[in-house]
């Protein structure tokens, strides 16, 4: 990996980060048994040192936070990494794949080898928000960058990372009787999305993974 400009990349606006706005990001922390544990999160800048994050209480990387108090924050177009970091069942064992991590430089955290950039962080402050949720606001402690061409945009990155959150959701309100007409909506709009993917990059790991998507849904459904 190639590290350019290290001064500048100190600060957060050099990646073009703006206020307000959440950004998807793949955090890495360290399991209680050293293994690295990925997920994809939200994350929004505070100022130019400083993110944060909105984590679900139940989720690993929440309980790896506040052990570890220091995590990565991985930069990446890569949609294989976002849906293996989301539904780890996919992967052999559960968990991602060790090769996928290499030590940070500055905190004790696994970053992604192969990622566009890496903000290593240490946390500052946690906020319970509600019963579910907990707000983390996170210290950039050093930021490396490759120096590498721009991601072109498509429709289908956007599409696919959508399908996926409703995925979770999906997942979670099918155990939920209340929740059955909001679970609907949100089959319909994968399919909507679907088919636009379909259009705008068929034959592709988009498409692949909506298909596994929609018939990893379908056996929800199926079970009692
Ligand atoms: C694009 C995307 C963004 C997500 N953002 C968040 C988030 O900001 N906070 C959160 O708690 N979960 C978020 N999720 C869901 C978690 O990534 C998911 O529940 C994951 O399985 C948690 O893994 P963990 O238990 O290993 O931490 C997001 C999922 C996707 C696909």
């Amino acid at each position: 990996m190639t590290v350019r400009f290290q001064a500048d990349l100190e600060k957060l606006s050099s990646f073009n980060f703006k206020k307000n706005v959440i950004y998807e990001s793949i955090i890495s922390t360290p399991n209680p048994d050293h293994t690295p544990n990925t997920a994809p999160m939200g994350v929004t800048m505070l100022d130019e040192k400083h993110l944060t994050l909105t984590i679900f209480n139940t989720s690993k990387t929440l309980r790896n936070l506040k052990t570890a108090q220091c995590a990565v924050i991985n930069l990446t177009s890569d949609i294989e990494v976002f849906y293996k970091s989301t539904f780890k069942e996919i992967n052999p064992e559960g968990k991602v794949p060790s090769e996928w991590f290499v030590q940070a430089n500055f905190v004790k955290a696994p970053k992604l080898r192969d990622t566009d950039a890496a903000l290593e962080v240490l946390i500052v402050n946690f906020k319970p928000i509600d019963d579910e949720k907990t707000e983390v606001t996170c210290r950039v402690q050093h930021i490396t960058s490759k120096a590498s061409y721009p991601q072109p945009y498509s429709r289908a990155m956007a599409l696919t990372l959508e399908t996926l959150i409703h995925a979770t959701r999906i997942e979670a309100y099918l155990k939920i009787p209340q929740k059955q007409t909001e679970t609907a909506k949100l089959i319909e709009k994968i399919r909507d999305y679907a088919d636009i993917v379909e259009r705008v990059a068929p034959n592709s790991i988009y498409t692949l993974v909506l298909d596994d998507l929609q018939k990893r849904i379908a056996l929800w459904r199926q079970e009692p």
